[in-house]
């Protein structure tokens, strides 16, 4: 009886360990590898790396057009593009897919979305294109962060 229950117990344990073990990498390790270039190597299906790169393409052009309205102390069209790249801009995601990104990932993304959002009510207050622009490049610290950290691998 008593060798029964130590049994149960080990099991009970080890059950228990396994399922905050698989709640890691659900939630905090992502699906990933060590990438070739001592990065971590995010694994996702190929057409998810294509839809990602793109929305990246599309961060570029964004800070690319935000500088371009800052310089000409355009503040209302810098509102307007940061606005549209904002919290709204975020899409929803299948639950499985969310599993398989990396919390830190997943966190540095959102920010930088809502980083957009802090940027446009700034814009909103017609600071000075210095004053804007030294708030975008604090914001595109999130965007060299998870370069340093990260690269996208496809599986399939
Ligand atoms: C959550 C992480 C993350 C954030 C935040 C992020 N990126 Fe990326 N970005 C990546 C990863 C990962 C890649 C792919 C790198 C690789 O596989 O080598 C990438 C690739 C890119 C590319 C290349 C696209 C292509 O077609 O190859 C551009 C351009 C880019 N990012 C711009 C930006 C800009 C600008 C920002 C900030 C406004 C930004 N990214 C923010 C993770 C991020």
């Amino acid at each position: 009886m008593k060798k029964t229950c130590k049994l149960c117990w080990g099991i009970n344990i080890i059950l228990l360990l396994a399922v905050a073990y698989a709640g890691y990498i659900f939630t905090v390790r992502g699906n990933v590898v060590k990438g070739d270039d001592g990065r971590i190597a995010v694994l996702m299906t190929g057409k998810d790396r294509v839809r990602i790169l793109g929305e990246m393409r599309g961060f570029l052009e964004t800070v690319q057009s935000i500088s371009e309205a800052a310089a000409q102390g355009d503040m209302k069209t810098v509102e307007k593009i940061a606005r549209a790249n904002g919290s709204s801009k975020v899409r929803a995601e299948t639950p499985a897919f969310l599993a398989s990104l990396p919390l830190e990932f997943k966190s540095l993304g959102m920010n930088t979305h809502a980083n957009f959002d802090k940027l446009a009510d700034f814009a909103a207050t017609n600071p000075k294109p210095a004053a804007l622009m030294a708030k975008l490049s604090d914001d595109m610290l999130n965007c060299v962060a998870c370069h340093q950290t990260y690269q996208l691998k496809a599986t399939q």
